[in-house]
């Protein structure tokens, strides 16, 4: 697989969202474990999760010890593999989503990510959605502690503008390595954040790249821009929408999310799927 960059770690260029996996709708965890597994044997490095990947509030972090177990269990090595987690979103198990941005409970979340990951540190720690109760440099303030103490080796924001980009920059000292925004050709409108990653040199991982779970069979309504060039290829729409997000720029490492190991393994293809002008042209996005 083609490689990218997140910071000083070379990643493949197709990552695996572990969403689907541990929210409703999700399948058994013999299908999940395959199906982090295929990623693996696909060449996929970069594994995207979060605490609040779960459903009932007693599961808090399904989605990380999910991981974890796949990484135990699977025969090849790992030493290569990054597991991206996120704090700062919770799921009270009532359906909804709320947030925490306090420097408290983002020490303790990232305690708790540990010890269900089973690390000394963790790979890349992001800030999952900014608190408006919150001021955003307290928040980002805890990740830099987080880094200086040895509990994070990177660390990531997620769901952020430009100005909240350039202020975690400022804030950590440089060390922002990623930003993870809503990106697809349903969602166009992460673009500026986009373009100001590969302007600064950060990693940009569009969450949601097909369309999202239910939209990702027909990308978010957008098939029919991509059914003709994947017949022309021979491949998968979603292939092809795969490759259009790693065409935008080397920074870009979208973060397809399964629960089949079919559908990593088509996603991780994309990697090696050129699309020409007339294609890009041709998709007009
Ligand atoms: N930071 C944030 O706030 C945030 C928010 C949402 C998501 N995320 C992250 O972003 C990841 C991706 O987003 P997402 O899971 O919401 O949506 P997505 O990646 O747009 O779509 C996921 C769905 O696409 C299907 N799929 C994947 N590859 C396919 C292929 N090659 N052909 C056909 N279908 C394919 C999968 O189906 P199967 O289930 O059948 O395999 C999966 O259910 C998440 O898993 C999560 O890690 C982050």
């Amino acid at each position: 697989m083609q490689s990218r960059r997140i910071g000083d770690v070379t990643v493949g260029a197709i990552g695996l969202g572990g969403m689907p996996m541990s929210i409703e709708g999700r399948p058994d965890e013999e299908r999940s474990i395959r199906t982090i597994h295929a990623a693996l044997d696909a060449g996929i490095t970069l594994i995207d999760t979060a605490d609040a990947y779960h459903v009932g509030a007693d599961e808090v972090g399904h989605n990380e010890s999910l991981i974890a177990r796949a990484l135990a269990t699977y025969g090849g090595d790992t030493s290569s593999v990054l597991v991206a987690t996120k704090g700062g979103h919770l799921r009270p198990g009532d359906g909804s989503w709320t947030v925490n941005g306090s420097p408290d409970y983002l020490r303790q979340a990232c305690e708790a990510s540990l010890k269900r990951l089973g690390v000394e540190a963790i790979g890349l720690y992001q800030y999952h959605r900014p608190d408006p109760q919150v001021d955003y440099a307290d928040a980002i303030g805890a990740l830099r502690d987080l880094l200086d103490a040895g509990k994070i080796r990177m660390a990531g924001i997620s769901n952020a503008d430009p100005g909240q980009i350039r202020q975690a920059q400022e804030i950590l000292g440089g060390r922002l390595v990623s930003v993870q925004n809503q990106f697809s050709p349903a969602f166009l409108s992460s673009e500026p954040e986009l373009r100001l990653c590969d302007e600064l040199g950060i990693a940009f991982l569009p969450w949601s790249p097909l369309g999202g779970i239910s939209k990702a069979a027909e990308l978010g309504g957008h098939a029919d821009r991509f059914a003709a060039v994947a017949e022309r290829h021979g491949v998968s729409p979603q292939r092809v929408c795969l490759a259009w997000h790693l065409d935008k720029s080397p920074v870009v490492v979208p973060i397809p999310g399964a629960s089949r190991p079919e559908t990593i393994r088509d996603s991780a293809e994309a990697s090696e799927l050129k699309l020409t002008a007339d294609d890009l042209a041709e998709l007009g996005i």
